[in-house]
């Protein structure tokens, strides 16, 4: 039984955004499924999070004890995702990759010595595996027969939450938003099925 999710909302629409039907009936199942469960929402969109400052980098580089207060918001970040059963990401691509929102969230999660250690063979997550749905908006195309871009958001979001430990990791793609109401109609019910499948997936993860 999964007690916490966690649902970031990186477009600047927030719930307003295009996937929110998506998300908003996958968390209707997940609510289902897990009686009590609580939902929390981390709106990362604007005015959003504080760019890392000075003093961050500084502890960072200083390898500063976990208690330095240029670490609290990132501990606050990170406790919330520890906390979490479940991840939800609602997130539209912004050229060819995450929103800048997004990847300053990832700049106060990925810690040296907190959610990763350095190895010689690379960084190891010191996280548990937390099953994660990405649903991403994009106005165009990156996938299948009509893709004429690249999508750099998935393997980038992929490499960076792996480094923290979280392995499991599923996509849902709403494409061609930007061609009007029935397009995203469209793709809203083409990607009805593939939620239910994604959302399946992870449950099977968790033993739920
Ligand atoms: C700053 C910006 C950059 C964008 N870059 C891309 C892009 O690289 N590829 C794409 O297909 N759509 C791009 N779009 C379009 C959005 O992905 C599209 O509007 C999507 O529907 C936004 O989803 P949302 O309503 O959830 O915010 C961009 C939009 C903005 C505002």
């Amino acid at each position: 039984m999964m007690r916490n999710a966690l649902v970031l909302l990186c477009s600047p629409h927030a719930k307003a955004s295009s996937g929110w039907p998506v998300v908003a009936s996958c968390l209707a199942q997940l609510e289902l499924d897990n009686p009590g469960i609580e939902i929390r929402y981390r709106t990362l969109s604007a005015p959003g999070l504080p760019l890392p400052s000075a003093a961050y980098a500084n502890a960072i580089m200083a390898g500063s004890p976990m208690d330095d207060p240029a670490f609290d918001l990132s501990g606050t970040l990170i406790r919330e995702l520890e906390e979490s059963d479940m991840l939800i990401i609602a997130t539209p691509m912004h050229n060819f990759t995450i929103p800048a929102c997004l990847k300053i969230w990832m700049d106060y999660v990925l810690r040296i010595h907190r959610t990763f250690t350095p190895t010689p063979a690379g960084k190891v997550g010191k996280l548990r595996d937390i099953p994660t749905l990405v649903v991403v908006a994009s106005g165009g195309f990156h996938h299948g027969p009509r893709a004429n871009q690249p999508d750099f958001l998935s393997p980038y979001l992929s490499f960076a939450l792996n480094t923290i430990g979280i392995q499991s990791i599923q996509y849902v793609y709403l494409q061609g938003l930007a061609y009007g109401q029935d397009s995203v109609q469209y793709a809203l019910n083409q990607t009805n099925d593939e939620t239910v499948a994604a959302y399946s997936a992870l449950l099977a993860v968790t033993g739920n």
